[in-house]
């Protein structure tokens, strides 16, 4: 257990981190994020696997990312967090992924490369989001709604209205459009 930062990255002074976290290159985390602490599990809480934030990542400000309670909470390279978002324990947060103000996401999460998850929205634990998924402002994505590679989701339970217009235009030609990833 420890905390281990690349001499690159810049923490602000307000950061709290937990005793299990490694920093990346040139990462950058705003003032008041709370990164490793314990993850909100009554029975687990006490495990401490640790979060892991990949190069070039940015949590803009009061930012939260639980530790891992079975396994680490990983953001991954190039990832863009923005103010009061709230990564749960386990989570898993791969390359490129935008997460915008407010959004939670529950523990044991998986969200994929170029997935864009719109301000406030909320995503149920054990959830998977595919790459390139776009979820809407204040959508609710519920554990049944299977989100697919580059498609938009949006209200209470989170509805597919159409392909992603941000996704490239090859990924539909390159990808089963049925493929439930
Ligand atoms: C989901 C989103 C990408 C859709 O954008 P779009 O593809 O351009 O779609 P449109 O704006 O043309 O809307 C299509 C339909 O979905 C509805 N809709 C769009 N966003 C919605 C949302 N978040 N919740 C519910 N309905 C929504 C529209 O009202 C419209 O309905 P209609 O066909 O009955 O008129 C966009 O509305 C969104 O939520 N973006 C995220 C914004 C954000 O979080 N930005 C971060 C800023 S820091």
């Amino acid at each position: 257990m420890a905390i281990k930062i690349h001499p690159t990255a810049k923490i602000h002074e307000t950061v709290v981190l937990g005793m299990n976290v490694t920093i990346g290159a040139n990462v950058v985390i705003g003032p008041y994020c709370l990164i490793g602490m314990p993850g909100e599990h009554r029975e687990k809480s006490a495990k401490d696997y640790g979060v892991y934030i990949g190069d070039n990542t940015t949590l803009t400000g009061l930012v939260t990312v639980d530790s891992g309670v079975e396994g680490i909470t990983y953001i991954g390279e190039n990832v863009y967090v923005m103010k009061h978002a709230h990564v749960g324990h386990d989570a898993i947060i791969r390359n490129n992924v935008t997460i915008s103000c407010g959004v939670k996401i529950g523990g044991h999460t998986e969200i994929d490369p170029f997935a864009n998850i719109g301000l406030n929205a909320v995503i149920h634990q054990n959830h998977h989001i595919a790459h390139w998924a776009m979820i809407g402002m204040g959508a609710v994505v519920p554990k049944g709604v299977i989100v697919r590679a580059g498609f938009t989701y949006v209200g209470n339970p989170a509805k597919c209205i159409g392909q992603n217009k941000k996704a490239p235009v090859d990924m539909f030609t390159m990808f089963s459009q049925n493929s439930e990833v």
